[in-house]
């Protein structure tokens, strides 16, 4: 597809990354229709429809991807799709049953994207939850690169935080993947990690409130995530997912991340940064159970470098920084007088 040309729809408009997408497609040229799953709920498109253009350029639509009938209306006409929304259950509550929402959602969407007849290419924005949990033995760190798939038996088995999210995004992936094959469409997949920075949305998103539990109470961010992490900023996520979508050489899965850190490599730039800001340190805790200190994987991500794609934020420090002014700009961390 060639840049800012055409129409283009996102699934999921109204979320964190959905409406970050809105925004950069319509600075760049394109129509684009969002689907939110209601037209009543303001707090789902107020944000999206005081965007710069939107009222020439944005039509907002009702589609649950959980039923098939209220789909094919929202892709008619589109040269492309960007598959953003994932239907999510409270992980507390439910990790298996995000297997089949995922699934259903998933396949809903391609098929009606594939009778359309109109589609050329889906970007599917999954995780990159869905390529790291592998079984390894041996030296650590070991490298993951677009080859590696997220093993469900060893979720299954080891039952680690967000499992069912990860084994739910893994085969909702895989499948989508093998419906594209057996279709002979165009369908390519984006990998991000912890998405982090600005938003639009009216309340923080749920991986931003990760990234300021880092900057508040690191206990709290350690309990609910696996320690090592990778992070990525939300710009250049976006900006992947429009590359991926105008290339005409992309094909199949790119991983999106742009550093990998250990518990210690974010507090030591959290620290000095939250001091420089005169922000008081976070809580952290006594004991952790991880490691602090140990990487166990690391992820390769030149096949997207290799398209010329180049990470504006590419250090924890530039994205963290970025987080810090963004929540002291909306009142989410506080000064110390
Ligand atoms: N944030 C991250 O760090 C991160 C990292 C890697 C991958 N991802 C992936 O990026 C995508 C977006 O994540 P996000 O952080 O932007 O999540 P988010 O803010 O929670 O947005 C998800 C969107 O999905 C929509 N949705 C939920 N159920 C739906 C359904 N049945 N039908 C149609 N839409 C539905 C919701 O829209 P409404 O409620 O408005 O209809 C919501 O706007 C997801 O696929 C996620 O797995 C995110």
């Amino acid at each position: 597809m060639e840049g800012g040309n055409g129409r283009v729809c996102v699934t999921g408009a109204s979320g964190y990354l959905g409406s970050w997408l809105v925004m950069r497609l319509l600075q760049r040229g394109y129509s684009v229709r969002g689907t939110v799953r209601s037209l009543e709920d303001k707090s789902k498109t107020e944000h999206l429809l005081s965007l710069p253009e939107a009222k020439e350029k944005l039509e907002l639509v009702e589609a649950d991807l959980l039923v098939y009938s209220s789909i094919p209306a929202a892709v008619k006409g589109c040269d492309g799709v960007f598959a953003v929304a994932v239907p999510i259950l409270d992980p507390s509550k439910d990790q298996s049953g995000m297997i089949e929402l995922a699934m259903t959602s998933t396949m809903n969407l391609l098929r009606a994207c594939d009778e359309s007849h109109c589609v050329k290419r889906v970007v599917m924005t999954s995780t990159y939850y869905s390529a790291i949990q592998v079984p390894h033995e041996g030296e650590i760190p070991f490298e993951v690169d677009e080859s590696s798939w997220t093993s469900v038996e060893y979720c299954m088995q080891q039952k680690m935080s967000c499992w069912g999210y990860m084994v739910a995004k893994t085969l909702a992936e895989k499948a989508a993947f093998e419906y594209a094959k057996e279709k002979e469409f165009d369908l390519i997949s984006i990998l991000p990690s912890l998405v982090g920075g600005a938003f639009l949305t009216p309340s923080v998103p749920g991986s931003v409130a990760l990234y300021l539990g880092a900057m508040t109470d690191v206990a709290t961010w350690m309990s609910s995530l696996l320690g090592y992490m990778s992070y990525v900023h939300v710009d250049d996520t976006i900006q992947a997912h429009i590359l991926l979508m105008e290339d005409s050489h992309a094909k199949g899965r790119y991983l999106c991340s742009a550093v990998d850190a250990t518990l210690d490599d974010v507090l030591h730039e959290v620290l000095p940064l939250l001091k420089s800001f005169n922000i008081p340190p976070p809580k952290v805790a006594a004991s952790l159970d991880e490691d602090p200190t140990k990487a166990y994987y690391k992820i390769n991500t030149t096949k997207l470098k290799d398209m010329g794609f180049t990470y504006e934020f590419d250090t924890l420090q530039k994205i963290f920084k970025d987080s810090v002014l963004f929540f002291l700009e909306k009142g989410h961390l506080k000064q110390v007088q």
